[in-house]
């Protein structure tokens, strides 16, 4: 998941090993380019020879504690792309595996860019709308009763509100999974490792929070967002989602 100390790398990355081998497989021209690192150590590069671009997301499973071993699964994320891809525009996958401790998943690139590029900061009303339209159409377009994945990272607790809607959660709403057109408009989803059946407020929760977030838009909001979407605001169900997401 995505979490505020995740990002772009300021420094240079070393491609691993594995990473430069499975560029060499697809025919990539010269050394991969590293494009995101997100909290658990996982790196995300770029890879393209003149006909083609691809995105290698790589993980080192050994350093991680069990329970971020389950969140840094990209098998779990390579099956979700395959199956939402029916539904939604996500990324293809080429490939996935695990060896020596590592894990890797290849898709084929979208080309877009991500709504945590700066450029949309100059356009955070109309970026925002994008997001809320592209949420919306995720939750309208998957099917739950097909879906076989359920949404753990919000698994019901005891005390959890009850649904109010129960859709195919994206699972990781923040800002840098939305892809947008060169206008600016809602183009496509990303990272979708924990998508699965829930309640639509843990994903309209999270949406909005991470766009509150210093390093995305630095302030809420919220009623932009919920009137895009088209939902009126559900205090105890965002607090509910955006506090299990701090703890969790
Ligand atoms: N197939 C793809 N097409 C376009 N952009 C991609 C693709 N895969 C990844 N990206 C870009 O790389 C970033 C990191 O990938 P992501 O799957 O979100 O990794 P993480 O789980 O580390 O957040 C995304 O925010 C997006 O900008
Ligand atoms: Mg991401």
């Amino acid at each position: 998941m995505i979490r505020p100390d995740a990002g772009v790398p300021q420094e240079p990355v070393p491609v691993p090993q594995l990473v430069s081998e499975l560029a060499a497989e697809l025919g990539a021209a010269g050394e991969p380019e590293p494009v995101w690192r997100n909290a658990l150590g996982g790196l995300t590069f770029k890879a393209h020879r003149a006909d083609a671009q691809w995105f290698i997301k790589w993980q080192d499973i050994t350093a991680l504690a069990p329970a971020q071993q389950a969140e840094a699964d990209l098998k779990a994320e390579a099956a979700r792309l395959r199956w939402a891809g029916q539904f939604v525009n996500v990324p293809e996958v080429v490939d996935d595996g695990a060896r020596s401790g590592q894990a890797w998943l290849v898709t084929r690139a979208i080309s877009g860019l991500s709504a945590y590029v700066p450029q949309w900061r100059q356009h955070p009303e109309e970026t925002v709308r994008a997001i809320a339209l592209g949420l919306r159409r995720f939750h309208d377009a998957l099917p739950v009763a097909d879906c076989p994945f359920p949404l753990s990272w919000a698994s019901a607790a005891p005390d959890a509100p009850a649904p109010e809607q129960l859709v195919v959660c994206h699972g990781d709403p923040c800002v840098p999974n939305t892809l947008l057109d060169e206008r600016g408009q809602f183009l496509a989803h990303v990272d979708v490792g924990a998508l699965g059946v829930g309640d639509r407020w843990a994903d309209l929760a999270i949406a909005t929070y991470s766009i509150s977030w210093k390093v995305n838009f630095g302030r809420s909001y919220d009623q932009l967002f919920f009137s895009t979407y088209g939902v009126d605001p559900d205090p105890v169900r965002i607090n509910y989602y955006r506090q299990l997401w701090d703890r969790s």
